[in-house]
């Protein structure tokens, strides 16, 4: 962790709430968000009570929360169900009829008339739903059991998430762009035995091989008993090796439409305790490992329940769109559980924003008359490259609100959003939050918070945020510290899967007492929260969070590297890039082949988004007296910077003469 935070950023312009975007609001005024945020904090219970009134319960809670570092309880006793949530309880609220799903496929019907669409009810989803849950207990699956789902962005994306939660089994999501040996990992950590997956996904004009994947991963694991397939992109049945083929492997694999086929539409929803786990989805930290996150069922309904109807303060007209994929809390929050809670008309995108090109998203948003659209930075910064050009050939009359998440954005990027997306007339909520935290956590409210590009701004309901030091010590405005969370809110992460220990650890070790996010930050004069990024080993790379310990095992697994220290580097599109410092075994020859080589063998550990930027190869690595790995002064090479600070530990000084040899030469 850096001692020391700076943040640079001077910003000093403001934006209030447009008035008649305020006068329509769910919370419209300072006043009226600072009464409910003091309850929040003084009498959570009384608080959270009263808004978990607003969701279906088979048997009420007992006690509303039950705390003891690092364990939170939340509607202790309390039975309830987020399928039954999510779909019967829209159906008896009269939404019966109302698309919960709007879908669109990647591959145009036609030039510049988008994809194939679909539109899903409340009524039919919950059909939906009902039939693969049924087929799911038909293979075997039963409460408290975990599912893996790797999915691409298709409604039964969406459906499979909620068929677990309806009969008590709790999914663990992997992203489509995650690797076989990704895969197996995540089967083994979380004991699946079941996946559902698809023949292929369409992204970018080609078809990813998600079947294929998942065979190769089932060469790594033998605990997958069933693989449920879903016919996307019609590919044959062969040997798998033939390209565009799949293979089937008979007794373990089943197709999708074979086993939901034959199913009744009638599954009643599982009453489940407060407290038991809805998902479980692996994330980086700074370990070699990815860990866990283990969300439970009532908690994390009444977070993005709420967190979704005022932070985008929805309406039941608003068509809603979130640019994420499922694979990532995002997804899950905001795509998935918080919209549908709601009873919102949520729309899924198959595919890349850029394909067949940087108009893709504006003409959906055009087609489907899009009112509420959340995306992240890293997608602006593309598009601002692309041009305004490609926005301004359509109709984006249709918005009323932006929103951000994933990464700090750079005001340049917020005030393209604001002015050639937005047209000065959507406010933009800029959403800090994590996978961890389930929920979003610093927001503006769009009818309240007047804001400034690149603050996350103020707390959300019940989310006590400070800036410390070590010591949990409250640092004044404009001093960086550690951005920490003092109370339990009811979304945050219950454990890290199956290991509390490494939970209590590292979340609630570096500054006792309180949840440590990883962050810097500093508030400014106003209150506001500017975030400053990670402070631990962890680099965010286009919104995706990326151990470098992770990529540097992935390196050393590799049967030519002895040694490797991966950092993050400033990066124009991306937020950060990964630079990976390498040292060889006797005799292997530093070459560009063996670079490349090195780049596809990560991509192959990890996924695509583990790419790195830049292989350098060094005869050692720059270490403590104690062993350990100056990061920082690697970080500096590679960003070309001049090596400054304290380097008197330095174990070998010419260690760090010679990378920077090869730096300039
Ligand atoms: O560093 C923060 C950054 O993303 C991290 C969380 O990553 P992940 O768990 O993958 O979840 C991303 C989506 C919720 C945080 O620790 N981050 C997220 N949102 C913002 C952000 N940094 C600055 N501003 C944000 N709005």
């Amino acid at each position: 962790m850096s001692e020391t935070i700076h943040s640079t950023l001077e910003e000093r312009r403001v934006f209030p709430p447009p008035a008649d975007f305020a006068a329509k609001a769910h919370i419209g005024t300072r006043a009226e968000y600072e009464k409910l945020y003091r309850e929040s904090i003084d009498h959570p219970e009384q608080f959270f009570g009263r808004i978990a009134e607003e969701l279906h319960w088979f048997k009420k809670w007992d006690k509303v929360l039950d705390w003891q570092v690092p364990n939170a309880k939340w509607f202790v006793g309390g039975k309830t169900n987020v399928a039954y949530n999510c779909l019967d309880r829209q159906i008896d609220l009269g939404r019966g009829d109302k698309t919960a799903i709007l879908w669109e496929g990647e591959p145009e019907t036609a030039a510049g008339a988008g994809g194939e669409v679909r539109k899903i009810t409340y009524k039919q989803l919950r059909d939906d739903v009902s039939k693969l849950a049924n087929g799911l207990k038909s293979i075997g699956v039963k409460k408290g059991d975990r599912v893996t789902i790797y999915m691409p962005m298709v409604p039964e994306a969406a459906v499979a998430m909620l068929a677990c939660a309806r009969i008590g089994a709790a999914h663990s999501v992997i992203f489509g762009g995650f690797s076989s040996q990704a895969i197996a990992d995540r089967v083994d950590d979380a004991q699946c035995t079941v996946i559902i997956t698809a023949d292929g996904g369409y992204r970018r004009g080609t078809v990813v091989p998600l079947k294929r994947n998942v065979d190769d991963a089932l060469t790594k694991t033998d605990r997958v008993k069933k693989v449920v397939v879903l016919n996307r992109c019609n590919m044959p049945v062969a040997d798998g090796v033939a390209p565009g083929s799949i293979a089937w492997k008979e007794g373990r694999d089943v197709w999708y439409h074979d086993l939901v086929g034959t199913q009744s539409a009638d599954c009643p929803a599982e009453p489940m305790d407060s407290e038991d786990t809805l998902f479980v989805l692996y994330t980086s930290g700074s370990t070699g490992k990815p860990k866990g996150i283990q969300h439970t069922t009532a908690g994390y309904l009444l977070g993005t329940y709420l967190t979704t109807k005022y932070v985008f303060d929805m309406k039941p007209d608003d068509v809603y769109w979130c640019t994420a994929d499922v694979g990532w809390i995002t997804g899950h929050s905001y795509i998935v559980y918080g919209p549908l809670a709601n009873g919102t008309t949520c729309l899924m995108y198959e595919g890349a924003p850029n394909h067949p090109d940087f108009g893709r998203f504006w003409s959906i948003i055009e087609r489907h008359k899009v009112s509420v659209f959340y995306t992240a930075p890293t997608a602006i910064r593309a598009f601002m490259k692309a041009g305004k050009e490609f926005p301004q050939k359509h109709d984006l009359s249709s918005l009323r609100l932006l929103g951000t998440v994933g990464e700090p954005i750079n005001p340049e990027a917020w005030m393209w959003y604001h002015t050639v997306i937005g047209h000065e007339k959507c406010p933009i909520v800029d959403t800090w939050w994590q996978t961890e935290t389930g929920a979003i956590m610093i927001t503006p409210l769009p009818g309240v918070t007047p804001t400034k590009p690149g603050t996350a701004t103020l707390p959300f309901f019940g989310v006590d945020a400070a800036i410390v030091d070590r010591s949990g010590k409250e640092l004044g405005p404009n001093e960086g510290g550690l951005l920490v969370i003092r109370k339990p809110w009811p979304s945050m992460l219950r454990s890290i899967f199956n290991d509390p220990e490494r939970y209590a650890k590292t979340y609630w070790s570096d500054v006792p007492g309180y949840y440590f996010t990883g962050d810097g930050a500093r508030r400014d004069n106003d209150g506001y929260f500017w975030i400053m990024g990670r402070v631990d080993d962890v680099i965010n790379v286009s919104g995706h969070r990326l151990g470098t310990m992770e990529i540097e095992s992935a390196l050393v697994a590799h049967e030519a590297v002895a040694e490797a220290a991966v950092v993050g580097i400033p990066h124009e599109m991306k937020g950060q890039g990964i630079a990976a410092f390498v040292t060889l075994e006797t005799g292997r020859r530093a070459d560009e082949a063996l670079k490349k080589d090195l780049i596809a063998w990560v991509r192959k550990q990890i996924g695509a988004l583990a790419t790195p930027d830049q292989i350098r190869f060094t005869e050692s690595l720059p270490k403590t007296r104690s062993g350990k790995i100056m990061r920082r002064l690697l970080k500096e090479v590679a960003s070309g910077n001049e090596v400054k600070g304290d380097v008197t530990t330095l174990e070998d000084f010419s260690v760090l003469a010679k990378l920077k040899e090869k730096d300039e030469g």
